[in-house]
This record gives structure tokens, C-alpha cells and sequence, in this order.
């Protein structure tokens, strides 16, 4: 049972770590810890950790300014009287009283769930604050729904999934994503000091800004080692993370959606419930923290998290608008000679969409370019023993476009402002329920008519005058609306098609989150393919995402200073993919392409199920590897990369990890098995040029 309860307090324990809160003497919801499993329920901290603070009478001097709901670290903080902490609920209610104090009123254990319902003292308006223990992936999930008992609407004006707190007094640091289009995913790290340091978007997508992710360590944890407290929002709009250190050192991580611009008219007898964040605690450094999310994200998260992917070609970086059928089957003929088994027609194939000022929103095919549809390509496509798959960006539409000239209210916009296009499009309002069903029936037209087995679903701007016009109801309520709507559109397609794999993609990696991955089965990552660039790309995702999600195309970006092989094997170490000019290829680069694909298609399951392991990191090194360990521990495959070698005597050497320590393993390369012990104490030395990459496998003895 993972889930302890005594006497208004509970005890949360995964595999390896606990989660504890309860009812404070105060009457406020309490956390009380949150780190490594300790032996006995009587080893965690009953009202201590706050009674060292609440009842020095230094503190109580201050009580004036710092009232208890200031000293105590709270689960769910309203900010409700001298409470001055990042709060996690902010209501205003119909008489016009904006103070909410929520008391503890009971318990619901439903293991792996609690459910712990809060009420105001006066009014009707419950909050039910959910748990669910994910023990065997030392994780915790939280989310809340708020109630709305009485008969006068109650406007939310912040409402989170969860305040995550950390151990009181400890020096931490903060780690996060940043970037922006064609560099995301950009690994940060800074300490967290007195005040909040805030990370959002207010982009209506995740963004390729910042991600809704936190790894906070205290001291200095590295790769292997460490406490790393870390967690997510499974959130695909505008979101809020609020990293807040007090003036008593108690250190705190608030997320959800962003109160930024928002609001949410909570009807009589409705309720509203958020998004969830999921976190964790591990002692071992960020490589565990990611190989928890990485099996939680496969096993729970994705659709189909043990399919193993398909190697793709993918049309754009080559052809950019100018498809047609018989341009699209000589690449198609090309590409199955190499062994690709996916074939992936990027935009330019529906009506009128020459370049991008026109066509999106009309979803059929273009009839010149496609005179007979798109049937005899697909056709074509699975002679060649490939399936096939289609590029859509269905929230958009230009306004040169059928769709627009007919519904031209069915864009976000002001009325009495100009709509800002971007890459000369808007975005249509899929808060409204008209432009879902326009979607659902259109896109549902294409993958009944045609055997179509991938689509890769793209949005290509952020938003701009963020109105609703026609809104039934409270008009900021765009912001959650239009993101449950894409969530509505995305869950019908999938329900009604269930074969169809999806890869989200927003510009590259605009839209990544746990949110998306419950329709999506992998992420275009970034628009930059140039390999050296994409190194870092992939190990800011890698934090977060497994290599399964993490779809990762051969170009030809970056064939002016890298050989092929190094273009193969930094995107072998994600789902491989090929978006080259295949026509220019000599027939060198062809036999060469088609040795890595049928290498790359006997290890991805290592590498698309196992465990990953970075070694060095590629923001900061010269020479790194990238390890898989299949979850047997029976074989691996370890790349290494060498950008520059500042010392040409330096050695290069890699330590593997994950192996089984008494067991023997053969590592390509060298003669004779080793212990994985031996390994991992040893190295593996490896000779590399500038630039130089090598691909090793390692396998363990029967
Ligand atoms: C942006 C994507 O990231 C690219 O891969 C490509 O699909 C283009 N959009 C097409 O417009």
C-alpha cells in the first residue's frame, strides 16, 4: 500500500522515496517531507519542520508581518490573510471578497489516489486536492479540482496543479529549458536564491522558450550522483513555474496554467480541474531523474509507448512546397532502396498551397499537383513495401484560403484591431466548438479515404491579439479553452483511428509536454538539424523525454564540416530519420545511408525502450557519449562524439554505466569480455578525428 493515513496525516511512498503532509496544528494542509523512503512511519517529521519555525519566539515576534500561513509550508496556499507566499488558488467571489480560507474537511484514499477535500470557511467553494503515487516510478502526481457549491458564478484567477516543496534551509539550484526557434531545449542552471524566479509561456502553445520542467539540486548533483528533486506539467498552453525561496529559506516550486491574462468564470454547480504535474525525488543525480520520466512518459504517457518507431524520410528540408506525385515517388523510390520504411509528404500537398501565403484550413488535396488525389503516391509509397504519412497544421489558416473567406470569425482577434498574421497566417479560435468539428470532419475525410498510417501535426506561429469575440462566456477563458479544444480534436482523430501514429511538432519543438504526449507518439524536436547543434538540442530533451519521442532526421545541414556518419549517429540516438536530398546523394552516400538505417533498425529497440545514459554533457564538453542499456542489462550501445580536441594527447575515454557489475560483456572494438564492472572502472578508449563520431555495441555473454 503506498499510501499510509493517521490521523490527518498521510504518508506517500513510491519505490524508493516519501511524500509527506497533514493537517497543521493551525489547521492548515502542511507538507512535511519529501525525499528518500525512511525506514519506519515514525521516522518522518510530524509537525516539526514548521514548529521550528512557527514557535521560536523570535518568529512569533514577527507574527505582524509574517503571518502562520506565511511560515508554514502550505500544499495548496490561497494567499488568504497575512499570507504573503506564491499562492496556488486566487478567487474572487460574487459579492466581491477575495479571500479564500480553505480548511481541512476530509479524506478519500483510493491507493494509489488520495483525495484530500478542502472548503472555505464560509462559502461554498470546495478544492479537492488529488494524489496519485506512481510507486513504481518514484513518482507523485498532482492535480486539483475546484467546486463551485453555491448559485453565484466564482471567477478563478489563478489556479495551479500543485506547490512541490523542498527540504527547509537546503542551497539550491534550479535547472530548466530555454531557447527559442531552432535552438531549444537549451540545458540552464542557476542557484535559487531569496525571491521567485519565474519561467512561463504566454504563447498559447508550451513554446520553444522554456519547457514546463524542473530539476532542482541541492549541493551539487551531477550525472550519477546527487539529490535532484525534478517534475512536469502535462500542459500544452500557457503555463506558470514559480521557483520561490522565503525569507525563512523554505524553497518552493508552484506550476500551472498561467494566471497570466486569465480567468475562468466558475459557474453553480460546476468545477474546474487542472492539468497534472508530476515530480519526483532521487538521490542519484539527473540521469535517474530522466529515467524515471523516460519510463513513466513510454509506459503511461504515450499511445503507443512499446511500439518501436519506423525509420522516416521526410520531404521537407528538400523540396519545401514544390510536391507532386511524381517528384514525391522518385524520392519514395530512392528512400525504400535504403530501407526507410515510413514515407513523409511535409506541407505543400493541399489546395492551393504553393508557398505560405495561401492555402491552410482548406485540407484536400491540391488538384494540381495532386490531379488524382493523393491515392496513387500512397499507393505507390506501399508498393515500395513503405506506409505513408501526411504533414497537417490544422489550428492555422491563411487568409488567403477558402476556409477564411467563409469564416472569417473564426480566427482569434479583436474586432476593432488588425490581426497580426504570422508566417502570414492565423490562428483559428478552437475554443469554438464549430472550428473542432470542422477539423474532426476534414482530417478524418483524409485518413479514411487514404492509407495513411502517420501524421506529423504542426503549428507554425504564436498567438496575437488574444480575443474571442462571440465567447458564450468569460473571454479569457481562451487561454484553457482553445488548448482543450486541440486535446478534443486530437483524442476524436485518435479514438476514431486508432493505427495512426502522431508526432507533434510546432515550428520543431514548440509543443512538447506530457499533455501533447497523450495524443502524440513523438516530438519533431527543432528545425535546426545540424548535428553538432543538435547534440545539445537532443540532450536539453533527453532531461525530460525518452529517445522514443524524439524524432531525428539525417539533412544535409552541416555536410560542409561533418561526415555522413556523423550526421547518422547523433540522430540514431533518437528515432532516426532522413530529410536529405536524396537526389543528390551519389551512390557512395546511398550504400553508406542504407548501412547505418539496417544498423540502426537491429539496435532501436536498445535504443527506443532501454535505458539512457548521458556521458559528459554536450553543452558544456568537447567529447561526450550517449549509452542505451536495454532494461535486461543484456546489451547496449554507447556513441561517442568528438566536436574539438583542444589536447591532442588528451585521451578519449568514455566510462559506460548501467551494465550488471559481475556479468561479462564484449564491447565492439575490443577482443575478450569484461565484467561491467570492469568497464565502468576502465573505459572505453575510443580514437576520433575532429568531428569524429563512433557507434559501439556491447552485448552481454550467455
Ligand atoms: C515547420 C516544421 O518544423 C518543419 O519541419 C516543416 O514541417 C515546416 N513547418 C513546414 O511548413
Amino acid at each position: 500500500m503506498p499510501i499510509h493515513a493517521c490521523e490527518n496525516s498521510w504518508i506517500l511512498e513510491t519505490q524508493h522515496t516519501a511524500y509527506v503532509f497533514g493537517v497543521h496544528t493551525t489547521g492548515l494542509l502542511a507538507h512535511r517531507y519529501w525525499g528518500a523512503k525512511l525506514p519506519y512511519p515514525g521516522d518522518y517529521p510530524g509537525d516539526l519542520i514548521e514548529d521550528r519555525l512557527v514557535t521560536s519566539s523570535y518568529v512569533l515576534k514577527e507574527i505582524p508581518f509574517n503571518g502562520l500561513g506565511n511560515l508554514v509550508p502550505q500544499e495548496y496556499p490561497t494567499g488568504a490573510g497575512t499570507e504573503y507566499v506564491e499562492p496556488c488558488l486566487k478567487v474572487s467571489f460574487a459579492d466581491g471578497v477575495r479571500d479564500l480560507r480553505l480548511k481541512f474537511e476530509r479524506a478519500e484514499v483510493a491507493d494509489p489516489e488520495l483525495r484530500i477535500h478542502l472548503r472555505d470557511a464560509t462559502y461554498p467553494l470546495s478544492v479537492i486536492l488529488h494524489y496519485r503515487v506512481w510507486e513504481a516510478f518514484d513518482l507523485i502526481e498532482r492535480w486539483a479540482v475546484i467546486e463551485n457549491a453555491g448559485d453565484a458564478p466564482v471567477a478563478l484567477e489563478r489556479v495551479l496543479s500543485a506547490q512541490w516543496h523542498l527540504p527547509i534551509g537546503g542551497h539550491y539550484h534550479l535547472n530548466h529549458l530555454n531557447g527559442r526557434w531552432a535552438n531549444e531545449f537549451q540545458l540552464r542552471r542557476e542557484p535559487l536564491v531569496q525571491g521567485v524566479k519565474v519561467l512561463e509561456s504566454r504563447r498559447i502553445t508550451t513554446s520553444h522558450h522554456h519547457n514546463p520542467w524542473f530539476g532542482i539540486d541541492r549541493g551539487s548533483a551531477d550525472e550519477e550522483r546527487g539529490d535532484v528533486w525534478f517534475g512536469v506539467l502535462a500542459w500544452s498552453g500557457n503555463w506558470k513555474m514559480a521557483a520561490e525561496v522565503t525569507d525563512f529559506s523554505s524553497t518552493r516550486v508552484s506550476i500551472g496554467l498561467n494566471d497570466w491574462d486569465f480567468r475562468w468564470s466558475l459557474e453553480p454547480e460546476q468545477s474546474f480541474t487542472t492539468p497534472s504535474s508530476i515530480a519526483g525525488y532521487t538521490e542519484q543525480g539527473f540521469g535517474a531523474a530522466s529515467r524515471h520520466l523516460h519510463d513513466f512518459i513510454r509506459e503511461t504517457v504515450v499511445p503507443h509507448g512499446d511500439a518501436l518507431h519506423k525509420v522516416l524520410f521526410n520531404s521537407w528540408e528538400t523540396t519545401l512546397f514544390d510536391v507532386a506525385e511524381s517528384s514525391q515517388a522518385q524520392f519514395a523510390e530512392i528512400a525504400a532502396a535504403m530501407g526507410i520504411e515510413l514515407f513523409v509528404m511535409d506541407d505543400g500537398w493541399f489546395h492551393g498551397r504553393k508557398d505560405d501565403y495561401a492555402g491552410l484550413g482548406d485540407w484536400w488535396p491540391d488538384a494540381a499537383k495532386f490531379p488524382n488525389g493523393l491515392g496513387p503516391l500512397i499507393e505507390r509509397v506501399n508498393q515500395l513495401g513503405m506506409d505513408f504519412g501526411l504533414w497537417i497544421e490544422p489550428e492555422m489558416v491563411n487568409p488567403d484560403s477558402e476556409l477564411y473567406r467563409q469564416h472569417p470569425d473564426w480566427v482569434i482577434h479583436f474586432p476593432t484591431r488588425s490581426r497580426t498574421e504570422g508566417r502570414h497566417q492565423l490562428i483559428l479560435n478552437l475554443a469554438k466548438p464549430d472550428v473542432q468539428d470542422y477539423l474532426i470532419e476534414k482530417i478524418d475525410i483524409l485518413l479514411s479515404e487514404s492509407n495513411i498510417t502517420f501524421i506529423k501535426w504542426d503549428m507554425n506561429r504564436n498567438v496575437s491579439e488574444p480575443g474571442w469575440p462571440d465567447a458564450p462566456g468569460e473571454p479569457r477563458e481562451l487561454w484553457v479553452r482553445y488548448v482543450q479544444g486541440v486535446y478534443r480534436v486530437w483524442e476524436t482523430l485518435r479514438q476514431r483511428h486508432p493505427h495512426v501514429t502522431w508526432q507533434s511538432c510546432s515550428g520543431g519543438g514548440g509543443r512538447a509536454d506530457l499533455g501533447i504526449l497523450r495524443f502524440a507518439d513523438q516530438v519533431w524536436v527543432s528545425d535546426n538539424t545540424i548535428p553538432t547543434s543538435r547534440l545539445a538540442i537532443q540532450g536539453g530533451f533527453s532531461q525530460v523525454f525518452p529517445a522514443s519521442t524524439m524524432e531525428a532526421w539525417v539533412t544535409d545541414m552541416g555536410e560542409e564540416f561533418l561526415p555522413l556518419e556523423f550526421r547518422f549517429h547523433s540522430s540514431m540516438c533518437g528515432v532516426l530519420g532522413v530529410g536529405a536530398n536524396l537526389r543528390q546523394w551519389g551512390e557512395k552516400e546511398i550504400a553508406e545511408a542504407k548501412t547505418w538505417i539496417a544498423l540502426y533498425k537491429e539496435i532501436r529497440p536498445i535504443i527506443q525502450q532501454g535505458d539512457l545514459y548521458r556521458l559528459g554533457s554536450p553543452f558544456t564538453d568537447e567529447f561526450i557519449g550517449v549509452q542505451y542499456v536495454s532494461k535486461d542489462q543484456t546489451s547496449g550501445v554507447l556513441f561517442a562524439f568528438l566536436l574539438h580536441r583542444l589536447d591532442p594527447a588528451a585521451p578519449l575515454i568514455l566510462y559506460p554505466r548501467g551494465l550488471v557489475p559481475d556479468r561479462l560483456y564484449t564491447i565492439e572494438g575490443y577482443s575478450g569480455a569484461r565484467s561491467g564492472a570492469a568497464w565502468m572502472k576502465t573505459g572505453v578508449v575510443v580514437q576520433l578525428p575532429n568531428f569524429g563520431s563512433t557507434v559501439r555495441r556491447i552485448w552481454s555473454e550467455k
